[in-house]
Formats: structure tokens, sequence, C-alpha cells
């Protein structure tokens, strides 16, 4: 939204939510403090706050005056009920859906920018039209397909735009072109592919599917690296050269994290199954079931490395949040790795450079696993990652944020108990330099 308000300076755009913490966070003065950390935001923030763009809790006023309303709220994997597990939760998607049919005394045109099942546009649909003041609502998917960490660069220079409606109909017609000018602002128009609803909806979770399904299948092919010589970069380098396959999205590591990944393909299973199909559902399934498998498989090596037992030994985590450049942690490989690494007792020492220490132990407490006060006294939050690594028997770097490639790993090395392990679940570090610092160095594929 914050892009939209900068590229098309007539447009006013409202930016609400129930989270009034948020918002404040989004008024805030200081740039540094924007409850999002993306390389880019603060300037596109800057430039257009208080001209075009606001951050309110005022719901109702905004969709009163709104032409155009996009639906962005959170859509989980459900944790209760049918599906639990699995499906999508649309139950924010509702309230949304009939606060806007309680609240719009003219016509509007619902965005869906959340990312759903397919089909969901009928429920809201059918949602605003009993339950709405007798207006009309065009409802448009218009999935999101930026990366956290690189969303300006992405959201300025799509691949592609994606905008699906009631083609059909003048009506639906004209809503889709209403987007599709806005877009037009800064993104050329062969890029803004329109299409029906249904396609829309379902192509964001096959482009997430895929996605996540090749980063699976190089992390399969890392196992069987470890058990032949093979080297799993030199493997991917040589098949992502090929331009049939493409280098993107094959570098192994210990597992995807993120909100959206694991998300949307049980959200596909779960769709998959309830379309009859179990084959497909089982299809889709293995490339998470691969995931908790290359997490599980990274902390059993350290537990093995280490003489089979880190109970009572300091392990240093490098790197909480999913991936570099982003203060997400949502299902973060940290938090699975650090929870396989507690029920051996370990004592970890975590450093972030952008991850605050309640968000760490928020993450592990959601997990269930032990009491929370266990939690904080098993694992140890600090800002310096020279602290983090004294004295710790292993080191493992779950985050691939640029930093950690410029420690002075020799200095690292010296303060450690000897002998130290270094475990790069990113395979960021340059093995041959690595070794001349005296590690016993681990990285996933080696
Ligand atoms: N994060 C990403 O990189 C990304 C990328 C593409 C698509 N998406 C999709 O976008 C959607 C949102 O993802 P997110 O990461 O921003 O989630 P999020 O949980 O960070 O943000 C959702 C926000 O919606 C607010 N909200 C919930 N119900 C509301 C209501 N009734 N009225 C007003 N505000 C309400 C919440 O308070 C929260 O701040 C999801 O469907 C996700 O799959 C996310």
């Amino acid at each position: 939204m914050s892009v939209i308000a900068q590229k098309c300076p007539e447009i006013h755009v409202t930016v609400v939510d129930i989270n009034d913490k948020r918002i404040a966070a989004w008024n805030d003065t200081d740039l540094d403090k924007l409850p999002i950390y993306e390389p880019g935001l603060p300037e596109v923030v800057k430039e257009a706050r208080g001209r075009n763009l606001t951050f309110s809790t005022a719901v109702d006023d905004a969709i009163d005056k709104a032409d155009m309303i996009f639906i962005s709220v959170n859509t989980p994997t459900k944790t209760y009920g049918v599906g639990k597990g699995m499906a999508a939760d649309l139950k924010y998607i509702e309230l949304c859906a009939r606060q806007i049919a309680r609240v719009a005394k003219d016509d509007k045109i619902v965005v869906e920018k959340s990312t759903l099942p397919v089909k969901t546009a009928q429920a809201l649909k059918n949602i605003l039209d009993n339950t709405g003041n007798d207006v009309d609502f065009q409802i448009i998917s218009n999935p999101e397909f930026l990366a956290e960490g690189t969303a300006i660069d992405d959201l300025l220079n799509p691949d592609r735009v994606l905008i699906g409606g009631d083609i059909h109909t003048n009506k639906g017609n004209e809503a889709v072109q209403k987007l599709v000018d806005i877009y037009a602002h800064w993104v050329d128009r062969k890029r803004l592919l329109t299409t029906n609803i249904w396609s829309s909806e379902l192509s964001k979770l096959t482009a997430n599917a895929f996605l996540a399904q090749r980063v699976s299948s190089i992390n399969a092919m890392s196992e069987i690296c470890e058990k032949t010589g093979a080297d799993v970069d030199e493997v991917a380098r040589a098949v992502g050269m090929d331009t049939r396959i493409g280098s993107k999205f094959l570098k192994s590591s210990v597992g995807f994290g993120g909100s959206c990944f694991q998300k949307d393909i049980l959200n596909l299973v779960y769709i998959s199954k309830t379309l009859g199909l179990p084959e497909v559902a089982d299809y889709w399934e293995q490339v998470i079931l691969m995931n908790d498998h290359q997490k599980r498989r990274f902390a059993m090596k350290m537990v093995s490395t280490l003489y089979n037992t880190v109970s009572d030994k300091k392990i240093a985590v490098l790197g909480w949040a999913f991936k570099k450049d982003t203060n997400d942690t949502r299902e973060s490989a940290a938090i699975y790795v650090t929870d396989h690494l507690l029920n051996e007792q370990a004592k970890v020492v975590v450093y972030d450079p952008k991850v605050p220490e309640e968000r760490i132990y928020a993450d592990l407490d959601a997990l269930g696993t032990r009491p929370e006060r266990e939690n904080r006294e098993r694992v140890t939050v600090v800002q310096d990652p020279y602290e983090a690594c004294e004295n710790a028997h292993a080191i493992s770097i779950l985050t691939e944020w640029d930093e950690f490639k410029d420690y002075n790993w020799e200095k690292i090395h010296k303060e450690m108990y000897k002998p130290a392990f270094l475990f790069d679940g990113r395979r960021l570090l340059d093995a041959d330099k690595i070794e001349k610092t005296g590690f016993d160095y681990y990285a996933i594929g080696k």
C-alpha cells in the first residue's frame, strides 16, 4: 500500500488495522521503529506518509470513504476443528467481509490481497451480497508475490501482477481495469495479467508450491551428497545452468521458513483432499515432510557430532529471522532447531541483528514443548555475536545475514571450547577460508 501511495500521488491510501500498537509504530516519527524491517521501506513511507498515505485504526470510517478496499489480513493455518493443521483459517477474512457489508453505503470494489484458497471469492460475494445494504460489490483477486527482504524491489519491478475478476461481465471488467490502471502508474502493461478469478486465486498457491518444492528437492539431494561426497552447491550449479531448470531456489539449507510456504502448501494439500484427490494431496505434502526432516536432521547432526550429547553444553545460534533482511521469524528454521537442541538439554545463546528478545521467547513458547520458565532458563538472547560465541561448544548459523560472513572467525575460534564446531545451516561461509581457522566445519550437503 505504501508503494501504491508513493507511485500514485492522486490516490489517497488509508491503511487500517485493529492492532493499535502496529498502527502507532507505522506512524512513529522514528522510521527505524516501523513494525516491519524491510530495506528501502522507510524511504517509501517517508515520501508518502502525511501526503496521500495514512495509517489509522478507524476501520469503519476508511471503509465508508473508500472506492476500493484491499483485504490483506492474515490467513494462518487452522489450529482447531475441521482441517486443523492444514486448511487456511478464514475467520479474519469473513470478519472483514461482514464489516465491509455492514458499513458500505455505496458500491465498492473489494480486492483479495491475502493469499486465499481457490473459491474464496464466492464465499466473500455471498456474505457481502446477503448481509450488505444492497450496494454492488465487485470482487477481485490480486495476490501478492513479493518476497520479504526484497519486498520494495519486488513491488517496484514485479515479474508480473496478477488481477483476476469477473471479466465476462461489464461491471467485473470495469473493476479489473480500475486496478490495472493503478499498477500501470509504474508497471509495464505487458506485465499486468488479467485472468478469471479462480485462476488468480489458484496461481498464487501454485507459485509458492513450486518454489517450496524446488527447495525441498535440492535439500533431498543434500542428504545424498553427504553420503556420497558430491557437493550440493556444485550439483545445484550444474543443474541450475540448464535453462529449462534455471538457477533460482536451488540453494540448499536447513529448510525453508517464513509465513507463506508451509501455510500455502498445507492449504493446497487440504484443498486437494476436500476435492477427493488423495494422490495430489500426498504429492504436495511430501514437500513439507522433507522440510521438517531437514530441520530435524540438522539438529541431530549437531548432537551426534558433539559426541551424542549437548546436555548443558553452550550452543550459539546466529540468526533467528527466517531469512536475511527481514525481522519476520514465522516458521523460521531457527525455532525448530533450537527446540530440538533444548529437548537435548542444551544451553542456547541466540544472536540476531534485527529480532528482539521477546519475539524469540514468544516463538519458543508458542511451540508449547516445555514450560515457558524453562525456555528462559535455557535460552539467553544477546546483542553481541562475539558474546554469543564465547566459550561455546558449537555455533550454528541459521540465517544468512551478510554480517556473519565478515566476522573474525579466527578470533571466535580461539575463544571457544575445543574442539570447536561450526554448523553452517545456510551454506553461507566459504569452506576453504573456514578450514584455516581450525573449526570442525559442517555445512548442509558437504
Ligand atoms: N508476508 C508476506 O511476505 C506475504 C507475501 C504474499 C502474501 N502474503 C499474504 O498476505 C496476508 C497477510 O500476511 P501478513 O504477513 O501481512 O500477515 P500479518 O499477520 O503480519 O498481518 C495481518 C494484519 O491484519 C490485521 N487484521 C486482522 N484482522 C483484521 C480486521 N478484521 N481488520 C483490520 N485489520 C485486521 C492484523 O492485526 C495484522 O496486523 C496473508 O494471507 C499472507 O499469506 C504475505
